[in-house]
């Protein structure tokens, strides 16, 4: 395939995809490791009460060719079994206040959300409007994922300070002369909000960002920011039991907690070994600077005015 010269994809040849898989453990020995397996196999060898936090992205009920693989779409009920099994299957590894985060599309979220309340108590649900595609043709554009967000018990970790949005001001309410609650830059009029629930200051990896691999569905580092900030402290563990290319076990490892990666695709193994590789001389995750996220297209406007 060529690509354009300034495509940023990570990619690897086949001799890497030997190597960096070689690295990697086929059952769980010790923390920090992306673990090459098949879920239900691997999850059995993790010990129990260990998790901290839980970030599940499986495969929707969509047919889809995950390397190797190929996820065939199911009917609704054996796609609920299949999360009923693996929820049943990774419970035990859950520390008594830890916090789950599942992602689902707008078909299976109509599951997930019920199941995850059968196994815990489900305590919001986050949409993230993600823009991805040229549209449909008969329907509407498919622009949004769920993230069910649920804890093991009533105590739980949540970090809101450390996951402040910071918007521009478009009405700047002042008292007295003085900004109310906002700060004036020479790039424009900066707030820093608590977040909602809403998320739209998030888009999917592109051929020019160095995060994007080939991976098909890959999250990006900054909305597993979000969640690894909030609902973990630093030196905590999460569990990442569908890993794809690394995302979660990167972004754990760019703000100092510890990571179990599973994934049974030996190449999105070998992208997930190379992005933590990475992550040593690029420690940065877009969109997050200075301790904040920022609003699409802010950053980029505030660094200009600082030119
Ligand atoms: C939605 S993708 C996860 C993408 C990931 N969050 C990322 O940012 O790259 C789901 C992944 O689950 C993997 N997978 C599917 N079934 C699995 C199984 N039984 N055991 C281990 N991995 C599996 C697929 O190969 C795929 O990479």
């Amino acid at each position: 395939m060529n690509r354009a010269e300034n495509n940023r994809t990570l990619t690897l040849n086949e001799d890497e995809i030997i190597r960096y898989t070689g690295l990697c453990p086929c059952t769980y020995e010790s923390e920090n490791s992306i673990i090459h397996g098949d879920v239900f196999d691997v999850l059995k060898t993790i010990p129990a009460g260990i998790v901290d936090l839980l970030i599940v992205d499986p495969p929707y009920n969509l047919s889809k060719i995950y390397g190797q693989q190929t996820f065939k779409k199911m009917n609704d009920e054996e796609y609920s079994s299949f999360s009923y099994r693996w929820l049943d299957a990774v419970k035990h590894t859950l520390k008594p206040n830890a916090s789950v985060y599942v992602c689902s599309d707008w078909q299976t979220s109509i599951f997930v959300g019920k199941i995850l309340g059968e196994f815990f108590t489900v305590q919001n649900r986050i949409t993230w409007q993600r823009e991805k595609g040229r549209g449909a043709v008969h329907n509407w554009k498919n622009a949004m994922e769920d993230i069910w967000f649920a804890t093991v018990s009533p105590k739980f970790t949540f970090n809101v300070n450390d996951v402040k949005m910071r918007r521009r001001v478009l009405a700047p309410y002042k008292i007295d002369g003085e900004p109310k609650d906002w700060t004036k830059t020479s790039g424009g009029n900066f707030r820093d909000t608590f977040p909602s629930n809403f998320w739209d200051d998030i888009s999917i990896p592109y051929w020019s960002m160095p995060e994007n691999t080939d991976h098909p569905t890959q999250k990006p580092e900054k909305l597993f920011a979000k969640l690894i900030l909030a609902s973990s402290n630093a030196g905590e563990i999460i569990l990442d039991p569908f890993a794809g290319s690394g995302t979660s076990a990167v972004v754990a490892k760019k703000l100092g907690r510890k990571f179990i990666a599973i994934e049974r695709e030996a190449e999105y193994c070998a992208y997930a070994q190379k992005r933590l590789e990475n992550a040593k001389s690029t420690p940065g995750i877009q969109g997050y600077v200075d301790g904040v996220f920022w609003e699409r297209n802010t950053l980029a406007a505030q660094k200009k005015a600082m030119i």
